[in-house]
């Protein structure tokens, strides 16, 4: 019966191929899905007319969105748009390693303060970050390097428009967006993150045997955050040819931070109390959460937690945290009057990596001790690159942990509270970047103090408890050997491309 062989086989055929295209169908829609969600360029045009009239008019042009050109086809727009394109632009970059405005501000030296800033996609939060940066008192002797895990020409064109200092941009290379369906991005033979061990082992999906210790296996817009802090902090400390002699500060900053008109001056005088009274200070923090204010308020949630293990602890906070952000959305500025006074204090304390991870400091000799001990950063089952920071500092053979000198009086504010909730109406960046001006203009009188007093504290008992597990997200061994990697390429010199 040759004929009805025939009309089985053409069905079998069409059954295959009708099973294909659905299959194609489901990975492109969920691939576009995470793909849009993580990666939301966030560009509003919101900045409202009372935080306008704080910013000097010279000012303005970093907070002006252009907007987009839409009678322009997408195939006429400027600027690289595969991934292939973005990988070779990315290279570039890289391999170039411009400083721009050198010309004008002089060349980096072996002592000028290096003010790294990571950036996402937050550009909204990034352009006030740069207002502020340019208001401050001896900017045009540091050189900004800017870390993109994301490459988009509206903040490749606002960083490059900077002009009050010198400027660097330096690519993230291993970004989920120019792998987005390969390791380090999302590959579809990875195990889906909720799957169960032996469900995975039955599927055979890639890192089958390496759930975190929590049992989840690997999410890569997770990890991406630790990667790009550790190949970063790799990338300036060891690969650039300009930071080959360099002995100065290095400080890190992200993209939604803010920094008051004085942070360098304070830079200098943290460090010059820490040779002082302090010369094993190894890390200088010029920032303190607001909220951390607000924990103390309310004694009856500690003593609840005092049940809890560390780990829940510091969830049980952070979903506190945000939940009372969902609610209120209002900050309790009440507390800074008494915080910023004539006589300014300084805290001598143990790092810790929740309270002290922001504008913070160190230079190339706390580097060479971190790099020492990378193993500690690079395999612990954590993706906060601030609690691997932790654990390698809790676990410094025959040595204390790291020791950090932090004003009392923040001189670095975290602006991008409500991020990814911006389009609730009752939180956007102007709100809280417009209370951040006020404050710092109440406390203007006590910017540039001569000199502080210091304070010598142990740190309370959760920041001495020491780390008995991570927070999980890093059990697979590809992300552990990534970070690794980060650490063995060497100086490279800047290659003289041409750019199109
Ligand atoms: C952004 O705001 C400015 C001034 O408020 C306005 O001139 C401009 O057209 C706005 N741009 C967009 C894209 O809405
Ligand atoms: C928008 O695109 C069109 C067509 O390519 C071009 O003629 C026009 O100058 C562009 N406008 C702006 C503001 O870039
Ligand atoms: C944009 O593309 C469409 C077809 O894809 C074409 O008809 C149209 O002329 C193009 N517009 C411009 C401004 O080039
Ligand atoms: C990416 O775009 C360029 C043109 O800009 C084109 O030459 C190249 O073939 C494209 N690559 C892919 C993989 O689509
Ligand atoms: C910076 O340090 C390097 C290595 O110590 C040294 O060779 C170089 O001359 C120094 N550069 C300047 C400008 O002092
Ligand atoms: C770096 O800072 C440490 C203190 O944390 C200090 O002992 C060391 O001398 C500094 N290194 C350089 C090269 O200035
Ligand atoms: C943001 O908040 C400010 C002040 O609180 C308000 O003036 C402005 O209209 C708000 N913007 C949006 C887009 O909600
Ligand atoms: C790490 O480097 C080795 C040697 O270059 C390479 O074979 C391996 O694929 C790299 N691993 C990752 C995860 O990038």
């Amino acid at each position: 019966m040759p004929r009805l062989k025939y009309a089985s086989v053409v069905r079998v055929l069409v059954i295959l191929g009708l099973f294909c295209l659905w299959i194609q169908i489901m990975l492109s829609a969920s691939n576009g899905g995470i793909y849009r969600e993580a990666e939301e360029l966030m560009n509003a045009n919101e900045t409202s007319e009372q935080v306008l009239a704080l910013v000097p008019p010279e000012l303005h042009k970093y907070l002006t969105v252009h907007p987009k050109n839409i009678s322009a086809n997408s195939t006429e727009k400027v600027g690289p748009k595969n991934v292939t394109d973005i990988r070779k632009a990315i290279e570039k970059y890289n391999d170039a390693q411009i400083i721009h405005n050198e010309d004008i501000f002089g060349p980096v030296q072996n002592d000028t303060i290096i003010i790294a800033v990571q950036v996402h996609t937050r550009l909204t939060y990034l352009r006030h970050l740069i207002v502020s940066l340019a208001q401050a008192r001896d900017i045009d002797r540091t050189l900004l390097i800017f870390s993109h895990d994301y490459y988009d020409e509206e903040i490749n064109n606002l960083v490059k428009s900077i002009d009050f200092t010198k400027v660097m941009q330096i690519f993230y290379p291993y970004s989920i967006q120019v792998h987005p369906h390969e390791f380090p991005g999302i590959d579809p033979k990875d195990c889906p993150r909720d799957a169960k061990f032996e469900q995975a082992i039955k599927l055979k999906c890639n890192n089958a045997l390496h759930p975190d210790l929590h049992g989840h296996y690997r999410e890569a817009k997770y990890t991406q955050t630790k990667h790009h802090w550790w190949w970063k902090a790799n990338r300036i400390f060891n690969q650039l040819q300009s930071t080959a002699g360099h002995t100065g500060m290095v400080v890190f900053l992200e993209e939604d931070h803010y920094v008051a008109e004085d942070f360098i001056h304070m830079l200098h005088l943290l460090r010059a109390t820490a040779d002082r009274s302090c010369p094993q200070c190894e890390i200088l923090s010029l920032g303190t959460y607001l909220k951390t204010y607000q924990y103390h308020v309310n004694g009856d949630k500690r003593k609840k937690q005092l049940t809890l293990s560390y780990i829940q602890q510091v969830k049980a906070a952070n979903e506190e945290r945000r939940r009372r952000q969902q609610e209120t959305q209002t900050w309790n500025f009440q507390v800074y009057p008494n915080i910023y006074s004539n006589t300014q204090k300084v805290e001598i304390t143990p790092w810790h990596s929740s309270m002290h991870n922001m504008g913070f400091a160190f230079n190339k000799t706390v580097w060479n001790d971190i790099m020492a001990l990378q193993k500690q950063f690079c395999a612990y089952d954590d993706y906060n690159w601030d609690y691997s920071l932790l654990h390698l500092s809790q676990n410094r053979p025959n040595r204390d942990k790291f020791k950090v000198i932090l004003c009392k009086g923040p001189r670095v504010f975290h602006i991008g509270e409500c991020g990814f909730h911006h389009k609730k109406s009752n939180c956007n960046a102007s709100t809280v970047i417009s209370k951040v001006q006020k404050l710092l203009q109440n406390a203007k009188s006590y910017m540039y103090p001569t000199r502080v007093t210091a304070t010598i504290t142990a740190g309370g008992a959760k920041h001495n408890k020491k780390l008995v597990k991570g927070n999980g997200g890093w059990g697979d061994l590809r992300d552990q050997e990534l970070c690794a990697n980060m650490t063995k390429i060497g100086r490279q010199n800047r290659k003289y491309v041409f750019f199109t």
